[in-house]
């Protein structure tokens, strides 16, 4: 077979503060013709993601910074277009890490198969894949039960969507907060959520005591600073804390002021247990079983914002500070 064209976004240089189009480049390759043992992929959807923010930065993390001039990495699913190794035929549905380009070559381990069955396969960067997972993970980690009163902050984007709608399923009272009108709506109407808050509307330490006038037993914490300092004044003693993420201060030129009444953990014996959704790849078989469940029933809708063509992508990404997408944000690519 011919070479194969494909278009890519590079890392240009590092941000400071909010990044910019200008810290990224479109760039070109061409694929060699595919070698024994290696399969062709078409990407159709590619995900950006708040923790892209943390891998544009020099320094160690928990995964690798993005390299200057070399190609971004992140979620996507695609379908493969030849191969020559066992296992894979031209039209499977794949997801893998080879996202922000239009095509790849890879070998089988680092392809995950997923059914068609379930459409369109976005699905599977949203309710279905790392967020949905990273909202099932949470929830399970600090053991959420029915009767529960939880609040979940960033409640309508990707995780925290799907982390409310599984939290009503279990029987919690579930509240969330979002930063506009439309959020709000979607969060009641559609997620199923018994209340939701604009955080932007006035301080969320009162807004959350209103809402919750008996205090909250579990907090998912999506944004950090001071969703977090107003949960710690209203959980209850041996409340529970998921930490998720901390997006208010991602794009922070200066380290972000703890939450000033920290104390709290102790007085009310809280615990607060921090989470990296790809320590738990070995439930992922469970997760896909109980939530394709779920989503299979229409038990859990898969909400996203879908925006067109890999000269977008860039924006889409920066769209996510500025609340941009309502459930998961998601590229398409063809
Ligand atoms: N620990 C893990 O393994 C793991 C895995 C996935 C995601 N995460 C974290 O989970 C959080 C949610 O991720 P996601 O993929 O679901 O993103 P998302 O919520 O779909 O998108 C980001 C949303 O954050 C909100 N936001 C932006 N700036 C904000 C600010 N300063 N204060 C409050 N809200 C702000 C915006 O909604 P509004 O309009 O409501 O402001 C925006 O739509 C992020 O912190 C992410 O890093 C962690």
């Amino acid at each position: 077979m011919s070479k194969t064209s494909s278009r890519e976004i590079r890392l240009a240089s590092r941000p400071t503060g909010l990044p910019t189009a200008d810290n990224f480049k479109l760039g070109q390759v061409e694929l060699e013709p595919l070698q024994d043992e290696l399969v062709l992929v078409r990407n159709l959807f590619m995900s950006v993601d708040p923790y892209m923010r943390g891998r544009m930065n020099e320094g160690k993390s928990y995964v690798p910074p993005f390299e200057l001039d070399q190609p971004l990495d992140g979620g996507a699913v695609g379908e493969v277009i030849e191969s020559r190794a066992d296992g894979f035929k031209p039209g499977d549905a794949v997801t893998s890490h080879f996202g922000w380009r239009e095509y790849f070559v890879a070998s089988p381990k680092d392809l995950h198969p997923v059914s068609r069955e379930f459409q369109p396969l976005s699905v599977y960067l949203g309710a279905l894949g790392m967020t949905g997972m990273t909202a099932w993970v949470g929830l399970n980690l600090v053991e959420v039960k029915a009767g529960d009163v939880i609040y979940i902050s960033g409640a309508a984007g990707a995780v925290g969507n799907v982390a409310g709608q599984l939290a009503k399923l279990r029987g919690c009272r579930v509240i969330g907060s979002a930063g506009s009108a439309v959020k709000l709506r979607f969060l009641r109407e559609e997620c199923g959520f018994d209340v939701a808050f604009d955080y932007k509307a006035g301080p969320v330490v009162e807004q959350l005591k209103r809402e919750a006038p008996d205090g909250i037993d579990v907090y998912f914490d999506n944004v950090g600073g001071e969703s977090l300092e107003a949960a710690l004044s209203s959980l209850r003693v041996h409340g529970r804390i998921i930490a998720c993420g901390g997006i208010s201060g991602y794009n922070a030129e200066q380290p972000m002021p703890g939450p000033a009444n920290l104390f709290n953990v102790i007085t009310k014996r809280l615990t607060m247990k921090g989470m990296i959704v790809r320590d738990w790849l070995d439930r992922q078989d469970e997760f896909e079983k109980e939530v394709g469940g779920y989503f299979r029933a229409g038990q859990l809708i898969n909400q996203e914002t879908v925006v067109e063509g890999i000269d977008q992508a860039v924006g889409a990404f920066i769209g996510l500070f500025s609340g941009r997408n309502v459930g998961k944000m998601v590229v398409k690519l063809v």
